[in-house]
């Protein structure tokens, strides 16, 4: 299973996990299990970090994952719903962390065998969830989310929050626009948040060579990069499909100021943005 599961999940969790070894004060997203659900692989993936987390690639790999991360939960907070979708959660530790996460039942979706890795990790790390989570296995480019969900005890009666980072650029255009079709007949009240790419004109140096560098192994590792949106784009697939208060924000906007005042490697970089919008 570990050969089909998201190797891409478990960078992403030790990005969080290297950024409470590596970075300074102040921290942009605490994440204090995540080191545990890497169990064995702790070491190796988060030596890449310690040896060399200078590196434009491995602190722009933080700088993302965090941002997203810090923004999502935030949002989370502040909408009050019950119902909390994570779609391509990976090794999201929100369910198992989170104060928060005692007021809401949790969706994980993800592949299946992605899952199947996460649940053998939590195992192994004796790491029990703090609420209901209903482990939702879909394939984005397959499957219809809402049937999934509602199998699994999701009311569409009542408002959720969706958060969906870290996937978009992994889906073709089709499948993401299916997804969003699908989160749009979530009930009044609903939010989303998401994160993605955007193309090669609108990143700055930086960016451009996160992607120069990133890009190949991506598609090596078999996981590539398939879709990148303008803000603008994006924020019209949204608006089309009667999402309101849609506002996108790139990494450094979706800071604090005072959070990018850093002695440690973490910049801002012109490569992704984070969106969010409410089904009215
Ligand atoms: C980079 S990881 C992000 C994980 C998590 N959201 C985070 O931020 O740490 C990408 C996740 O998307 C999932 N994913 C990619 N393509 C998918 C698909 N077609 N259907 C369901 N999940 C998918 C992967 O299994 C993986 O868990």
């Amino acid at each position: 299973v570990e050969n089909q599961s998201s190797q891409t999940a478990f960078t992403a969790a030790a990005a969080r996990a290297a950024h409470l070894i590596v970075d300074a004060e102040p921290y942009i997203f605490a994440d204090t299990v995540a080191e545990a659900m890497l169990g064995d692989r702790a070491g190796e993936l988060l030596a890449y970090h310690r040896l060399h987390g200078d590196h434009p690639v491995l602190a722009g790999a933080r700088a993302q994952v965090l941002i997203r991360a810090r923004v999502a939960e935030h949002l989370l907070g502040e909408s009050g719903v019950e119902q909390y979708v994570i779609l391509g959660a990976g090794l999201d530790s929100f369910a198992y962390r989170s104060p928060l996460a005692r007021e809401l039942r949790v969706f994980e979706v993800d592949h299946p065998a992605t899952q199947a890795v996460k649940r053998d990790r939590l195992a192994a790390a004796g790491l029990r969830p703090l609420t209901d989570v209903r482990h939702v296995p879909v394939d984005l480019e397959a499957d219809r989310l809402l049937p999934h969900l509602a199998a699994h005890g999701f009311d569409a009666g009542r408002p959720a929050f969706v958060s969906w980072l870290g996937v978009s650029m992994y889906l073709t255009r089709e499948a993401v626009g299916a997804t969003l079709d699908q989160v749009a007949e979530l009930a009044p009240g609903s939010r989303l948040v998401l994160d993605h790419m955007v193309p090669a004109g609108l990143r700055d140096a930086a960016g451009q060579t996160y992607v120069d560098l990133v890009a190949p192994h991506a598609a090596e590792s078999g996981e590539p990069w398939l879709s990148f949106f303008a803000p603008d784009e994006m924020a019209g697939l949204l608006a089309g499909r009667g999402f309101g208060a849609v506002r996108g924000v790139d990494q450094r906007d979706a800071l604090e100021p005072e959070l990018w005042q850093r002695t440690d490697a973490l910049r801002p970089a012109k490569l992704s943005m984070i969106v969010s919008g409410c089904r009215e």
